[in-house]
């Protein structure tokens, strides 16, 4: 049996909603294991480190100024497949064509500010869980 984590947060724009709730409700309706909870304002050496794949993108810019706006929470969850089962949850990256059932396609919209306000990320493979975790739950990592 091959189990997995994945680093799931509930982004500033959720937070500030009050979705943090609602998210965990789908992740735990699901079937996955929460296995570790934190709320924190994300610093830029966080941000930077966590989208280091996006530097030097049109839109990094405006991505760490929304991501630094605010707490967000930090999830850990397990269990098999959650990576592209979490990424299923979530939906399509612009919440205007995430389709309806989706986090983002449910919760999320377009609210004119420039960056893409998506409520949730979700990590994408195995090896950005596992380097996501290390950023956000250092005491998980190892
Ligand atoms: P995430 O990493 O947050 O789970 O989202 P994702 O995989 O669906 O999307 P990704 O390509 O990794 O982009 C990370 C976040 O950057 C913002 N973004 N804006 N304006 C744009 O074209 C654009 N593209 C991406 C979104 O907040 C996206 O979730
Ligand atoms: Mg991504």
């Amino acid at each position: 049996m091959t189990t997995e984590r994945s680093l799931v947060l509930v982004k500033p724009d959720g937070f500030g909603r009050g979705l943090t709730g609602e998210v965990l409700r789908r992740i735990e309706a699901k079937g996955y294991v929460l296995v570790a909870l934190r709320i924190t304002t994300p610093t830029a050496e966080m941000l930077a480190a966590h989208y280091a794949e996006h530097q030097g993108k049109p839109f990094y810019g405006e991505l760490v100024d929304f991501m630094s706006s605010g707490p967000v929470t930090a999830i850990v969850i397990e269990g098999n497949q959650c990576i592209p089962g979490f990424r299923s949850l979530a939906g399509a990256t612009d919440p205007t064509k995430a389709l309806p059932g989706t986090i983002r396609g449910d919760l999320g919209r377009d609210w004119g500010m420039g960056s893409t306000e998506n409520v949730v990320h979700g990590s994408d493979s195995p090896e950005s869980a596992v380097r996501e975790i290390a950023i956000w739950f250092p005491e998980l990592a190892g």
